[in-house]
């Protein structure tokens, strides 16, 4: 048994998945704030100086799992960790979001694909020489390529 605590919790603008965005990079101009709990808040010395960072955060509205589902954008059965559905067995979800800047405990954000009072877990800083990989291969993702940009999200995907 492993238990974490949240440290905070993430504001958007998105009440329910229906038209939330699917992923960071096509949720542009989509804003919100992160509120780190007070106990917390020496952990952000430095980070002002990234322009990108990942938060690692609960999917708090998510209800069970299957360990096959038919993903968003596709329509045949894959196993949940070839997908990134948000009901997986342990319901951890994963933003690569622009900081815009940091006031206090109170970082602002861009391109969330979270719901409104989602329970954080962490925060880390994106940095291309460990992130960013070449040769890559994103298998049964290939044919969606050209249509996820338009996706939002619907009710069925919590
Ligand atoms: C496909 S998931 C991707 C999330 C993250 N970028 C990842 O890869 O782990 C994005 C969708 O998760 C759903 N979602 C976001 N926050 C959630 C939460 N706190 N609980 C349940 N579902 C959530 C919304 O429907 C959103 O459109």
């Amino acid at each position: 048994m492993i238990e974490f605590k949240a440290i905070g919790i993430i504001h958007t603008p998105f009440i329910r998945s229906e038209g939330t965005p699917i992923q960071p990079r096509y949720a542009d101009g989509a804003c919100g704030t992160v509120e780190l709990f007070a106990e917390y808040e020496a952990g952000l010395k430095d980070l002002d100086g990234f322009s990108h960072i990942f938060l690692l955060y609960h999917f708090h509205r998510s209800q069970g799992f299957n360990l096959e589902l038919v993903p968003f954008m596709d329509t045949q059965s894959r196993g949940v960790f070839a997908t990134r559905a948000p009901k997986r067995p342990n319901a951890i979800g994963l933003s690569l979001v622009a900081l815009e800047r940091i006031e206090g405990r109170v970082l602002h954000i861009q391109n969330v694909d979270i719901l409104d009072g989602t329970p954080l877990l962490d925060i880390k800083p994106y940095v291309p020489e460990f992130d960013s990989c070449a040769g890559v291969r994103v298998g049964w993702f290939e044919k969606a390529r050209k249509t996820v940009m338009t996706r939002r999200s619907d009710d069925r995907f919590t």
